[in-house]
C-alpha cells in the first residue's frame, strides 16, 4: 500500500492503475464504517484508493475542525490489511492554495436539513469531492447512507457535471446498540453515550408505525419527537420525514421516504437517519 502525499505522486501512481478504480473519500479517524465501504470497493474494483483529508471548507465558523479527531497511523493500520492500492493525504495548502476561488454549488437538494442548519457545508462537500473526482479518477465512488443528504447531493453533482462515476452508497454501520458509528462519537462521555441509543430507538418507533400502515408524514415526525423527548439529555435540532429523492417534507407518504434526525448531546451533533419503502 502506497501513501501518497503530493498531487503529482498521486498522479503519477493512478496512472499506473489498469482496470476499475474505486474510490472510497474520508475525513479519517476511521471506524467500521469506513472500513465497510473500503471493502465493498474492493470487492467490485481492480485498484482501491482511500482519501483522508479533513476539509476546513465544509466546517462552519462554530464547528469543530480544530478539534476534529486525528489518527493517521491507526488510520494507516485499520486500512493496511484490507488491500488498498493508494491512500492520498493531502495537506490543506495542496487543495486550497493561497488565492483560491472556485466552488461547487449544487441548488436545491442541499437547501433542507442539514443544509438549512450548517450554511456553506454542502459548498464545502461538493467542491472537495469534485477535487477529489478530478485527481483520483474513479469509476466508482463510495459513501454512506448515515450521510444520506451528502449521498443525495454528489449523486445530484455526479450527474449534472457528467462525471462518468457510479456512486455506491453503502448500509450505515451501527454498534450493536445502535448508535450509528461516527468519528463524532468519541466526543460522546458516560451518560451522553448511552442516551445516544434514542436516535436508533425513535427511527425504529417511527419504522413500526410505518409498517403497521400509518402513512401520515407528520404523525412519524411526531414519533420521533415522542421517543426522543424521553430522553432529557437529547435535544433535537430537527425531524424530518422527506421525500426520498427531493428531500422535502412530505404531508403524506408516497414511494420511498427518508426518515432524519439530528440530535445535541451536549456540544456533540449527532445524525442518523432510515429510508422506509
Ligand atoms: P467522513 O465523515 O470521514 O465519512 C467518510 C464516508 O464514510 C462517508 O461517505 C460517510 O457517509 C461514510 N460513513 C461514516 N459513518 C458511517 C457509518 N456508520 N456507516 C456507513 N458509512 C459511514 O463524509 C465525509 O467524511 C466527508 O464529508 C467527505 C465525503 C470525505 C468529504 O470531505
Amino acid at each position: 500500500m502506497k501513501t501518497v502525499f503530493s498531487l503529482s505522486d498521486l498522479r503519477t501512481a493512478r496512472l499506473s492503475f489498469k482496470g476499475t478504480v474505486g474510490l472510497v473519500a474520508t475525513m479519517g479517524y476511521l471506524h467500521e464504517g469506513h472500513l465497510s465501504l473500503i471493502r465493498q470497493a474492493k470487492m467490485d474494483c481492480e485498484h482501491v484508493i482511500v482519501t483522508i483529508f479533513v476539509n476546513p471548507t465544509q466546517f462552519g465558523p462554530n464547528e469543530d475542525l480544530s478539534n476534529y479527531p486525528r489518527d493517521m497511523e491507526h488510520d494507516l493500520s485499520l486500512i493496511s490489511p484490507l488491500g488498498v492500492d493508494m491512500v492520498w493525504n493531502p495537506s490543506p495548502e495542496i487543495m486550497y492554495p493561497p488565492g483560491y476561488q472556485t466552488w461547487v454549488q449544487v441548488e436545491a437538494i442541499t437547501r433542507p436539513l442539514e443544509g438549512a442548519l450548517r450554511p456553506g457545508h454542502f459548498k464545502g462537500v461538493a467542491t472537495v469531492v469534485t477535487k477529489l473526482f478530478n485527481a483520483t479518477q474513479p469509476d466508482k465512488a463510495y459513501f454512506g447512507q448515515k450521510d444520506a443528504q451528502q449521498a443525495a447531493v454528489i449523486r445530484q453533482m455526479t450527474r449534472d457535471l457528467n462525471y462518468p462515476i457510479e456512486i455506491v452508497v453503502c448500509p450505515t454501520v451501527r454498534e450493536s446498540d445502535g448508535l450509528a458509528m461516527s468519528s463524532r462519537n468519541n466526543y460522546l462521555e458516560g451518560a451522553d453515550r448511552k442516551a445516544a441509543t434514542i436516535l436508533f430507538r425513535a427511527l425504529s418507533a417511527a419504522k413500526e408505525i410505518y409498517e403497521a400502515g400509518e402513512r401520515n408524514a407528520e404523525k412519524l415526525r411526531g414519533k420521533m419527537k415522542e421517543v426522543l423527548e424521553s430522553e432529557p439529555r437529547a435535544q433535537p435540532q430537527y425531524v424530518s420525514c422527506a421525500d426520498y429523492d427531493t428531500l422535502e417534507e412530505m404531508a403524506v407518504i408516497k414511494g420511498k421516504a427518508l426518515l432524519s434526525m439530528a440530535v445535541f448531546f451536549g456540544q456533540t451533533r449527532l445524525i442518523d437517519n432510515f429510508v422506509l419503502g
